[in-house]
């Protein structure tokens, strides 16, 4: 059974064949009317979400499947209590196919090792959001024609932005792709997207925190919200709540083909002035996000006896103990605190749930 919990449990070859069904979908949705039909998908949304709900729904309804779950925790019997784990198991007997989003970073992961079936990462805390990506790459690769030469600038909130840390592990995937990390000093990536992703990859990157410095040479221009929820200081979010807003005037200098991406919501980061300008994509993507949830979909139902051990390759080294008050160990008593080795630096560990760093 194969599970998503991160975008790089894909190789490049699996993205480019969902790539190809929701292609083949958009092209011939008649031919997938019937194909999950007796199945049934569970969504279980810890957090509140408009469009990784509705488009999971959505894309299983026009699979021909149907649809069971809750879009609230405080509806469910974890607000008795009840584990993630548990919860999982439970699911298992009732659903073929579960989307799990929630606050606490590695719950999914939690999910996964416990469940029947497998379990989609539908967003994990500040971590990770690997259907996000599925949408975020459709959308370039339609705009784009590939993923070659290009040049993509995020922007904005590339600390807590989850999005940002899924689309940047599959970027790094591809040849002569060139990130420009845009955010201001307290928000830049976390240490592990850097040196385990982006330097590993041996990517080139550059940082920044003048949007204005960046535009002309993008080719991609992925704008995020400044993630509000995330923050422990409230001054500090109301502060920087504004670092970015893209406006038509800051477009003029922009390259005329420049594709503009979000993965929404929107605040205020880009005007709504822009949203007539061709370049403007967000909404393209919030269509293509579907058509890749539903070959996501068909992939996992059809690949049950394909093996993703989540846990794979962990160890506890003795006294290593996760303190990352936004980590699911930090919240479930009995849950065994994992660890994988950090590749390429001896003696450090990262937690195989939220994976930061620890020295041992
Ligand atoms: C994103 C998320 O939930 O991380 N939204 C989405 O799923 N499209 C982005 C965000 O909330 O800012």
């Amino acid at each position: 059974m194969k599970h998503l919990m991160d975008i790089i449990d894909f190789t490049v070859d699996e993205l480019y064949s969902l790539m190809d069904t929701a292609n083949d979908i958009i092209a011939h949705p008649d031919k997938y009317a019937d194909s999950c039909r007796g199945r049934k998908l569970a969504t279980l949304f810890f957090e509140p979400s408009t469009r990784t709900r509705l488009s999971f729904e959505a894309a299983m309804l026009e699979l021909g499947g149907s649809v069971i779950g809750f879009s609230d925790g405080g509806n469910s019997s974890a607000s008795k209590g009840e584990s993630v784990a548990d919860t999982a198991k439970v699911v298992s007997m009732y659903a073929d196919i579960i989307a799990m989003r929630h606050p606490m970073e590695g719950a999914p992961y939690v999910a996964a090792g416990n469940a029947s079936v497998p379990v989609i990462n539908a967003g994990d805390g500040g971590h990770h959001h690997p259907t996000q990506t599925l949408a975020d790459l459709l959308t370039i690769y339609r705009e784009k024609g590939g993923f070659g030469n290009l040049t993509v600038g995020v922007c904005g909130d590339l600390k807590y932005g989850r999005t940002v840390h899924s689309l940047i592990a599959a970027l790094a995937r591809y040849k002569n792709v060139k990130i420009v990390l845009i955010s201001p000093e307290e928000l830049r990536v976390p240490d592990y997207v850097k040196s385990d992703i982006m330097d590993r990859s041996g990517m080139q990157y550059e940082e920044t925190a003048c949007l204005e410095d960046a535009i002309p040479f993008l080719d991609v221009l992925y704008m995020t919200r400044i993630q509000r929820e995330r923050f422990a200081d409230k001054d500090e979010y109301e502060r920087l709540k504004d670092s970015y807003i893209l406006t038509a005037e800051k477009l003029s200098a922009a390259k005329p083909d420049m594709t503009i991406l979000h993965p929404l919501p929107r605040v205020n980061e880009i005007s709504v002035k822009v949203d007539d300008d061709p370049r403007a994509c967000y909404f393209k993507q919030v269509a293509n996000g579907k058509y890749m949830r539903m070959a996501l979909i068909l992939k996992l139902l059809d690949e049950t006896d394909a093996s993703s051990e989540p846990m794979r390759d962990c160890e506890t080294p003795l006294g290593l103990h996760c303190d990352n008050p936004r980590c699911i160990t930090s919240c479930e008593q009995e849950l065994e605190h994992a660890f994988k080795p950090a590749e390429g630096k001896k003696g450090v560990y990262r937690c195989a749930y939220c994976d930061r760093e620890y020295k041992k």
